[in-house]
């Protein structure tokens, strides 16, 4: 809950909490089929933004539920905090930055002049080099255009790109491209044994450019490099392209400066899909399609700045979800789409949510003394059906699902698109409805909340709407619960750790000592 320096909003955000609160006692009366009986019910939840049609009308709140979570966005200053954000103000406390995203999708006043150009110059290069690797222009140095190129990234530096580029299939028309993130050298080695290395780029991508993964997996990419193509240092060759935000380390490692994208501090990793970190994009679906994708965000952005609190959509989200997770204590948050090539988008949502919005410290440096953000996950439907739903549907766990599907899919056959949309949808009205039976085993308790995602279609534009839909309501929880939604500190021990481990350090306790025995990690 926020704690507002402001002490008369302070109070009134106290007592809607505590009214909130009052209500989750009685929270297992709200009967989900009886709401959406009132007239206007669905007319109030579901939201037309064109291209993106969202249905929250099977959620588990009642009007006056929802008029206390919007009067708490009020009291929490939700907005006037999202235009901190978009004028470039410092709402990345502990490391000093803004958190400058939004002006990615639409780089215009009241942005600062300097940020604005720097996007704008990123940006032409980004359609230049992109070109000229899809229309062959681009070179190896035996004269071979370009066929594959390799993403080395992780994390924010992986998961956009990679999941952007599977989910949009049907646009891509450029080279292969291939994405590798974790450590474990199998995923690294077994892709080069199927590469040419005399068509092959290999992509840097990170924010720093201190990241120890990618750093050995780019290392392993160069030593093949030189062996395959026989060259000393390729990093310096048409073989090797960096995206980070530290051109100097880039430089360093001896990329030229022509070969080096960059992108704003004020980029956060996770953030960073709409950066130059978007070059495999790029690369893979043309420069136009990365322009639709972001006006698609921007088109959210919009929405989420200007319509009325009671239809704007990433706020009515992420309020809908501080009720179950603040109020009824419900502690995770699935999504399910009902796309194969959105598989991709749970991972890439788990560390926007979960990345941004999993602290337990206040942005005053208090302790939290409410929950903060939930465990996001999910996969695909129908899989899903046949592996998990049976807790969804007779569990003893409340866990609310968000579902995502797309009307048309012209990758798809009609008689196969409408059984996916049917299972969508027939799951969604079974956990809800459920079923009496006399057989307890057959029995459904129904009263199961969910939303309904629907894009008319899966493209670069409905994409960005998607993506920006989620952020913002991951903004909006992390702005009611007063926490810094853009660092992530609690990645470090561990990498502090690891580093320990790989130095020699001997002062472990015992599971762990007897762990780094076993594995040959120390003697
Ligand atoms: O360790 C977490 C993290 O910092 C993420 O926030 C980030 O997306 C990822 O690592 C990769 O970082 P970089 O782009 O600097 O390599």
């Amino acid at each position: 809950m926020s704690t507002t320096t402001d002490t008369s909003s302070g109070n009134s955000t106290r007592d809607t909490w505590a009214k909130l609160e009052t209500l989750a006692t009685d929270a297992t009366s709200i009967n989900i089929a009886e709401q959406l009986n009132l007239p206007a019910r669905l007319d109030r939840l579901s939201i037309d933004l064109g291209r993106l049609f969202v249905d929250l009308s099977k959620h588990a709140v009642t009007e006056e539920i929802l008029e206390l979570l919007l009067a708490l966005a009020e009291e929490s200053q939700v907005l006037e905090h999202a235009r901190r954000m978009i004028t470039g103000q410092t709402v990345n406390t502990s490391e000093n930055r803004p958190a400058l995203h939004m002006g990615l999708r639409n780089p215009a006043p009241p942005l600062p002049d300097e940020f604005i150009e720097q996007v704008k110059a990123e940006q032409t290069k980004l359609d230049s080099l992109s070109r000229q690797i899809r229309n062959g222009a681009w070179t190896g140095i035996t004269g071979e255009p370009i066929t594959d190129v390799i993403n080395i990234g992780i994390g924010g530096s992986d998961l956009g790109p990679k999941m952007v580029v599977q989910a949009l299939r049907e646009f891509h028309t450029g080279p292969k491209v291939h994405f590798i993130s974790n450590v474990d050298g199998a995923e690294i080695l077994s892709l080069l044994k199927t590469l040419n290395a005399a068509s092959t780029l290999v992509v840097v991508s990170s924010k720093t450019f201190t990241t120890a993964e990618t750093l050995l997996n780019t290392q392993t990419a160069l030593d093949w490099l030189e062996v395959e193509l026989d060259v000393e240092k390729p990093q310096s060759t048409a073989h090797c392209i960096a995206i980070t935000s530290d051109r100097k380390k880039a430089q360093s490692f001896g990329i030229p400066d022509q070969h080096i994208l960059t992108f704003p501090d004020s980029i956060g990793g996770r953030y960073s899909v709409w950066s130059s970190i978007g070059f495999s994009i790029c690369i893979a679906l043309g420069f136009d399609n990365f322009k639709s994708f972001l006006s698609g965000a921007a088109q959210v952005d919009q929405h989420f700045l200007n319509a009325p609190p009671e239809k704007n959509v990433p706020l009515l989200m992420g309020l809908i979800g501080i009720w179950y997770n603040n109020f009824m204590k419900v502690q995770t948050h699935a999504v399910i789409p009902y796309c194969e090539r959105l598989g991709l988008f749970v991972d890439y949502l788990q560390q926007l949510d979960m990345e941004s919005n999993g602290k337990s410290t206040t942005l005053e440096g208090d302790s939290v003394n409410s929950e903060t953000g939930p465990i996001v996950w999910g996969q695909t439907g129908t899989n899903g059906q046949h592996a998990f739903f049976q807790l969804l549907h007779q569990g003893t766990k409340l866990a609310p699902v968000d579902f995502i599907g797309a009307i048309f899919d012209d990758l798809s056959k009609p008689e196969h698109h409408r059984v996916l949309l049917a299972n969508m949808i027939a799951q969604s009205e079974a956990l809800m409805k459920g079923q009496v039976n006399a057989d307890p085993h057959r029995q459904y308790p129904g009263n199961r909340p969910s939303a309904t995602l629907l894009l008319d279609k899966l493209d670069p534009e409905s994409l960005g709407m998607l993506l920006a839909l989620y952020e913002q309501k991951v903004f909006v929880q992390g702005a009611i619960w007063s926490i810094n939604s853009f660092d992530q500190w609690g990645v470090e021990l561990g990498k502090q750790l690891t580093n320990k481990i790989l130095g020699g350090s001997s002062e472990h306790d015992p599971s762990t000592s007897a762990l780094l025995k076993k594995t040959g990690l120390s003697d």
